[in-house]
């Protein structure tokens, strides 16, 4: 496993949604995997899981169960950072998921600013800088909460940075060869979350 991304560590927490609105195409796995890999590197990673299936949470060794995932905050009750857990990985926590996530698709879609419900309560955790990476996995589909995810890397990306400041070109270009180089090695620190472990490709 390469020892040396490039990144600087006076970057300011780094937002990236893992979407596609297809199933079964390796958010989940891709996702568990870069956190582990980047908290194995020294990064302080938190693992957002905003799939009601609560793979990346089953995944992550973490308990289903009720009241533990963003569902409440979503809707406007308590914040994102109460709901915060360890992990068994050093320096990655994860905010996990549960099935009744699904209702806040539809309770959120009524809600006022739906669409940037998550990115304001991701804002003080960001402002922080309490992690280095915030990794949301999505669920399989274009959906309100989807969305959210993505309005939330974007905000994230739009704050005022410092001089040096690793841009997105260049932090997606250091991360695709990381998890080629990962794949090559055969060097994946976590299972899959369901069915058959990973292969790394010819
Ligand atoms: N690189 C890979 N090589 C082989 N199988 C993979 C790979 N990535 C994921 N899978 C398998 O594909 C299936 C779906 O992966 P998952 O990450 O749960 O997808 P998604 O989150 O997009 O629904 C799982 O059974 C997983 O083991
Ligand atoms: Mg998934």
């Amino acid at each position: 496993m390469p020892r040396n991304l490039g990144l600087n560590p006076s970057v300011p927490t780094i937002v990236i949604a893992v979407a596609n609105q297809k199933g079964g195409v390796g958010k989940t796995t891709t996702t568990i995997n870069v956190a582990a890999c980047l908290a194995a590197l020294g990064k302080k990673v938190l693992l957002l899981d905003l799939d009601p299936q609560a793979n990346a949470t089953s995944g992550l060794g973490v308990e289903k169960s009720e009241g533990i995932s963003a569902y409440r905050p979503l809707l406007g009750e308590g914040t994102l950072k109460e709901k915060i857990k360890a992990t068994v990985f050093d320096r990655l926590e994860i905010i996990p998921s549960e099935v009744d996530m699904c209702g806040a698709e539809i309770e959120i879609a009524r809600a006022e600013n739906h669409l940037q419900r998550l990115a304001g309560l991701l804002k003080p955790i960001v402002d922080s800088r309490r992690f280095d990476f915030i990794l949301i996995d999505c669920p399989p589909s274009l959906s309100v909460l989807t969305v959210n995810a993505l309005v939330a890397a974007v905000d994230a990306e739009r704050r005022p940075e410092p001089p040096g400041r690793l841009q997105p070109g260049n932090l997606s270009s250091a991360l695709r060869v990381f998890i080629l180089d990962c794949y090559r090695h055969g060097e994946l620190p976590v299972e899959a979350p369901v069915g058959a472990g990973l292969t790394a490709p010819e």
